[in-house]
């Protein structure tokens, strides 16, 4: 039985230092050290030999055991590592390579454009308020001089969303920042000076230079002696930080129901400098804002007297700018959640 043991242990040895597979070492391992295998019957018979035999033999299987299965653990090892040697020679991984980069988010063109504008303004001593897109007519018509029937509800096609209702407490998209005009007046006493960036919306068929949906930045002053030479200046220094100091500005009469006299604000065309292009349809010039002292029926409205104060409004798109400033041809591109445009900001 001994001899038969050590023999055993040589042969099988024998044979592990010969396997080369994966594979191969688990046949190795199920006739070596399997359930059948000749070590593991004679394990099985120890029991029934007399007590000095069964000693000598037992303690010499269990030498042998052992002797097997760290031989097993061993192969296994060596094999994994030339296994995984000859893998990464072939498949040419080279881990020495530099990692996949992560990708890095970045803001919007038209957050950067809100910030820097916002900015502007803020250094003037202007704070900033937001306000809802969801509008009632009062706030985004009524108060604002614009009743049911008033022609100017034409120059904003309007998203309703109480459909039925025409009265002033009918729901809408707001068509303009505007209304917060009102909010803050309502809630806030003179010297006023905020302004509030938003969204708008309006009912329109979208092409290269209209969405449905836009940014927009209100501005209001309201305080003593607030003249239209106030307004003027803000607006200047405001195209000035935003299109640089050499910019001509034109600032000319406009009409807008709520504030008397209105002004619209133009800057000399960026693409042709005033010789006329397609860009700003041949006149040179490219209207960037809207502005006015506001009326004396809208701060009555809200019980700020005008005899005692008086003030200005202005608000302007904001994908113009960028648009403008980067020779962005179609708004669209903005808001199409395209990675390779967005990525260039
Ligand atoms: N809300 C106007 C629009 O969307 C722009 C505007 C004009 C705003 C005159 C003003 C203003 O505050 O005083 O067309």
């Amino acid at each position: 039985m001994l001899e038969q043991l050590k023999e055993l242990r040589l042969k099988a040895l024998n044979e592990l230092s010969r396997v080369g597979e994966l594979e191969e070492l688990e046949s190795w391992r199920i006739h070596n050290l399997g359930k059948r295998s000749k070590l593991t019957q004679v394990l099985r018979s120890l029991a029934s030999l007399p007590l000095e035999e069964r000693k000598k033999t037992g303690a010499l299987a269990n030498e042998v055991k052992l002797a097997l299965e760290s031989g097993l653990v061993e192969k296994e090892k060596s094999l994994k590592e030339t296994y995984l040697a000859s893998f990464l020679g072939q498949k040419g991984l080279d881990i020495t390579l530099p990692g996949r980069p992560i990708p890095v988010g970045r803001l919007h063109p038209i957050t950067q454009a809100l910030e820097e504008i916002c900015n502007v303004f803020t250094r003037m001593g202007f704070q900033v308020t937001e306000g809802p897109d969801v509008e009632w007519d009062y706030y985004n018509f009524e108060a604002l001089n614009i009743p049911p029937d008033h022609p100017a509800r034409d120059m904003f096609a309007t998203l309703w969303i109480d459909s039925t209702e025409t009265t002033e407490k009918a729901r809408l998209l707001r068509t303009h920042t505007s209304p917060m005009q009102i909010r803050i007046m309502e809630k806030e006493r003179p010297p006023i000076r905020v302004i509030v960036p938003g969204r708008a919306y309006r009912y329109e068929a979208t092409d290269v230079t209209h969405e449905s949906m836009f940014y927009q930045v209100e501005g209001l002053a309201i305080d003593t002696n607030i003249t239209l030479a106030d307004l003027k200046g803000t607006l200047f220094e405001f195209c000035h930080g935003i299109f640089g100091k050499e910019r001509k500005i034109r600032f000319r009469c406009d009409y807008f129901p709520f504030v008397e006299p209105g002004v619209e604000v133009a800057i000399e065309c960026l693409n042709c400098h005033g010789a006329g292009c397609r860009l700003c349809s041949h006149s040179g010039w490219l209207e960037i804002l809207g502005a006015g002292m506001v009326h004396p029926d809208v701060l009555r409205r809200v019980n700020i007297d005008p005899e005692i104060y008086s003030g200005f409004a202005f608000g302007m798109g904001v994908e113009r700018i960028p648009m403008l400033r980067y020779g962005i041809d179609d708004i669209r591109l903005f808001y199409g959640n395209e990675l390779r445009f967005l990525k260039q900001f």
